[in-house]
C-alpha cells in the first residue's frame, strides 16, 4: 500500500516530457533537417517564417532550390557528413531570387541514426549586429562631444574676435569692401552655428518624462510643412493607443526632425516624382532584444518609423551613416544621423535602417514610460 503511494506521488514529481515535436516546433530558432540528397525532411515554424516558405512546400525541395550551389553552405554540409561532427559557419549569406539573407550563423550536426540527414540551425545575427553598431555609434558620439568641446573653446572665441573686427571695419570702407567683410561675418556666423550643433553631443543631463510621440509628430510635420517639406506630400499612420514614451520631448523633437528633413532632402536632391514621406507609429507586442555581451534585455515597445521613397542611401555610406560627418550632401554636415544615435541611445532606444531605391525606412524603437531600461 505504501509503497504504490508513493510511487504515484513519483509520478507527479516527475511528469512526462514534452512531445519532442512539440518542442522543436515552439522553438524560436529556425531548424531544419536535410536528408542525404540535402531534400529538407523537417522545418519547424521558425524556419518557415526565416525561409518565408510553407513546410508543406519545403517538403517538395531541395537546398539547391534555394541557394547556388557555390554557397559556403554546402561545404559546411558536406564536411559535417564527412566528419560526423558539429560544425559551426558565421557571417554567411544566402543569396538567390527567392531568398536575400545576411549575416546568417549556420551550426550543423550529423542525425544520429540517419546516415546522410544533416540538422541545421539557421540564426540571424544581424539584429544584434545592429545593436552592437549602435554602441559603437555611441562612442563615436561620445568622441565628437569631446572634439565639441575643444572647438568651442578654440574656434568659437577667436572667431567672435574675427567677427567684431569685420563689424569694426564696415563703418569705414566702401560698398565693394563692405561685400568682403560682409562675407567675412557671414561665414564666422556659419562656423559658430556648426560648432553650436556639435556641442549639442555633450553630456548634459535631460530631464525625462511622459512623452506623447505623436504630438511630436504632429509638431515634426507641421514644422516640415511650413519649410523644408512645404511641396511634398506627408502621411500619418498611428497607432492611436500607443502609450507614452519615457523621454525628453525636445530631444524626441530633434530626432525626428532630423529624419523628417534627411527624407525630404533626400526626394527633393533626387527630383522624385511624387515624393512622400510616411511616419508610422506601431506597438511591438513582446519583442525583447538582448544587448550583445551582456545579460541585459531591452523592451522597446514603441516603434516609430520615417520612410520615403526617394533614391535611397549612397551604397558608399551606409556602413557608417550614423558616423559624425559622413554626408552626401555638397553642404551637409555630416551630423544629423551622428546626433540621431546618440540621443536614440541615451533614451535606451535602438535605430535601424532599410533603405532600397524607392524606400529608405528609418525605425526608431522607444521605451515605454514604465520601462525604464
Ligand atoms: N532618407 C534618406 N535617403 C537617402 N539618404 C539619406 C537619408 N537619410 C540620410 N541619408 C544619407 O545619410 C547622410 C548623412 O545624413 P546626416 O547625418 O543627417 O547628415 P547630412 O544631412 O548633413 O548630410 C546624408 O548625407 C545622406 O547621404
Ligand atoms: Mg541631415
Amino acid at each position: 500500500m505504501k509503497r504504490s503511494v508513493l510511487r504515484v506521488v513519483g509520478r507527479r514529481d516527475t511528469p512526462r516530457p514534452p512531445d519532442s515535436a512539440a518542442i522543436l516546433a515552439a522553438m524560436p530558432i529556425p531548424v531544419v533537417v536535410l536528408d542525404a540528397e540535402d531534400r529538407f525532411r523537417f522545418a519547424n515554424d521558425a524556419a518557415e517564417q526565416f525561409l518565408g516558405i510553407s513546410s508543406a512546400s519545403l517538403a517538395n525541395l531541395r537546398l539547391i532550390d534555394l541557394v547556388p550551389d557555390d554557397n559556403p553552405i554546402f561545404l559546411l554540409i558536406r564536411q559535417i557528413r564527412a566528419a560526423e561532427v558539429t560544425i559551426s559557419e558565421h557571417d554567411l549569406s544566402i543569396e538567390s531570387p527567392r531568398l536575400k539573407k545576411h549575416g546568417i550563423t549556420v551550426q550543423g550536426s550529423p542525425l544520429a541514426g540517419e546516415p546522410g540527414s544533416v540538422l541545421l540551425i539557421l540564426q540571424d545575427v544581424s539584429a544584434a549586429r545592429q545593436l552592437d553598431r549602435q554602441m559603437s555609434f555611441r562612442s563615436a558620439a561620445r568622441s565628437v562631444a569631446g572634439m565639441a568641446a575643444v572647438l568651442a573653446h578654440e574656434v568659437k572665441n577667436p572667431l567672435s574676435g574675427i567677427r567684431g573686427a569685420a563689424q569694426l571695419l564696415e563703418t569705414s570702407v566702401n560698398d565693394q569692401d563692405r561685400e568682403l567683410t560682409d562675407l567675412i561675418r557671414d561665414e564666422a556666423d556659419r562656423i559658430t552655428a556648426l560648432v553650436d550643433r556639435m556641442e549639442a553631443f555633450g553630456e548634459k543631463p535631460v530631464d525625462r518624462g511622459a512623452v506623447n510621440i505623436h504630438r511630436v509628430l504632429e509638431h515634426v510635420r507641421r514644422l516640415a510643412k511650413s519649410g523644408f517639406a512645404a511641396d511634398l506630400r506627408i502621411t500619418e499612420n498611428y497607432d492611436p493607443s500607443l502609450p507614452h514614451v519615457n523621454g525628453n520631448r525636445d530631444q524626441l523633437v530633434q530626432v525626428l526632425l532630423n529624419l523628417v528633413k534627411n527624407a525630404a532632402e533626400s526626394l527633393t536632391f533626387g527630383n522624385t516624382p511624387f515624393g512622400e514621406i510616411t511616419l508610422t507609429t506601431s506597438f511591438q507586442h513582446g519583442v525583447r532584444l538582448s544587448v550583445p555581451g551582456s545579460d541585459q534585455r531591452l523592451h522597446l515597445p514603441l516603434a516609430v518609423t520615417v520612410r520615403d521613397n526617394g533614391p535611397g542611401i549612397p551604397e558608399d555610406i551606409r556602413d557608417n551613416l550614423f558616423d559624425a560627418f559622413v554626408s552626401s550632401k555638397p553642404s551637409g554636415s555630416g551630423l544629423g544621423l551622428a546626433l540621431v544615435a546618440k540621443i536614440v541611445a541615451d533614451h535606451g532606444g535602438l535605430i535601424e535602417v532599410d533603405s532600397r531605391p524607392g524606400r529608405t525606412e528609418f525605425r526608431l524603437f522607444l521605451p515605454m514610460l514604465s520601462e525604464t531600461p
